[in-house]
């Protein structure tokens, strides 16, 4: 079975982590479970045209990023196709056009790896289907959760569900290692859940998250680590379907600042929180206090943080960021964005 040609088109989102995925094994394998809120307007648009070729033995494919020419992500490209091949032997078979844009701004700092490579594992999944139409849903989105991991670690969550847990655990039914695995039993003080992205510091990361997670290998809190995230996923598990906000928060804000902790005390050691960082969680600490509105804030491995709330108090927050937090981040801008519910075929 096989096409001549085909084009198709994918837009997948971002995801923020609640519980964090830092430390992997080989093969992209989590050291411990994590889960992560979709997001809804970060995302990133990939179009995929394919033209069948007379030869087989190489990778060939162009690569355009937001219209022009892109030599720089090739390589990553490149070795996305041949960490996958083994489970898409057609890969060889097409010449690749890849033309991707994101809906943000490019070095906001805001790492588009989730939503590029789940992007691009749909359109494979979607070349896939054309070949074989006998291939169920379920195998289709597992399937491009599981490709996407095998690009960037996080982006097996960016494909389907609002929130998606990647990792074995022993309470959550049917969750792998090897793909993302939506998780819906989630109380409506959840639902719309917003997300406004402060860019304290839109530079280039000072360290990739490959030599992050590598550095988690000999670490010293490690495996004390790798067990809190088991212990906070079931927590987190629990807080979700009951609601309580209030637990919710002090989840996600230790778990925000774990994942900083455990990048200062590896060897070598960094600090990718900025002083802004700082100013922007101690306001918002005081306005909780001050208010008692249900407020908090993540971060990923970078300056920029992501301030979380319900949808009811949105109006308040977003006064209060205007006020005290805009002041904060980089030429003032800030992204704002909520839950959404995965990757779409436009
Ligand atoms: O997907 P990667 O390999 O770029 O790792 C990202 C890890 C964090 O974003 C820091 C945490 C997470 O769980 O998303």
């Amino acid at each position: 079975n096989s096409i001549e040609s085909a084009s198709f088109e994918w837009s997948a989102p971002s995801n923020i982590a609640l519980v964090k995925y830092w430390g992997k094994k080989e093969n992209q394998i989590p050291a411990n479970p994590s889960i992560s809120f979709t997001l809804n307007n970060c995302k990133t648009i990939t179009k995929l045209d394919v033209v069948k070729k007379l030869e087989n033995n190489s990778f060939s494919f162009d690569l355009l990023f937001e219209g022009k020419p892109k030599e720089d992500f090739k390589p990553k490209i490149q070795k996305f196709f041949e960490r996958i091949e083994k489970y898409c032997p057609f890969l060889k078979d097409y010449h690749f056009k890849i033309d991707t844009q994101n809906t943000f701004p490019h070095s906001s700092g805001i790492a588009s790896s989730a939503s590029g490579m789940a992007a691009l594992a749909m359109n494979i999944m979607s070349l896939e289907k054309t070949i074989n139409p006998a291939i169920s849903d379920d195998y289709f989105y597992s399937k491009a959760s599981f490709l996407a991991r095998l690009g960037s670690g996080s982006a097996c969550r960016s494909i389907k569900g609002e929130v998606v847990v990647w990792g074995n655990h022993v309470q959550i039914n049917g969750s792998s290692d090897l793909f993302g695995v939506e998780f819906s039993e989630i109380h409506s003080n959840f639902k719309n859940y917003q997300d406004t992205i402060l860019l304290v510091d839109k530079g280039e990361k000072q360290v990739s998250s490959t030599v992050g997670h590598d550095l988690m290998h000999n670490h010293p809190y490690a495996e004390r680590r790798f067990a809190q995230a088991h212990e906070n996923l079931s927590q987190i598990k629990a807080i979700l379907s009951s609601g309580n906000v209030a637990e919710f928060i002090k989840i996600v804000e230790s778990e925000a600042l774990t994942l900083h902790a455990m990048m200062m005390t590896s060897m070598p050691y960094f600090i990718l929180m900025k002083p802004n960082t700082l100013e922007i969680i101690n306001k918002i600490w005081k306005f909780r206090n001050g208010t008692q509105i249900p407020v908090c804030f993540t971060l990923d491995a970078g300056a920029n943080v992501h301030v979380l709330y319900p949808e009811s108090v949105k109006e308040n927050v977003l006064q209060f960021i205007q006020d005290e937090l805009v002041g904060y981040c980089q030429n003032g801008q800030y992204i704002c964005d909520e839950i959404g519910n995965g990757a779409k075929s436009n």
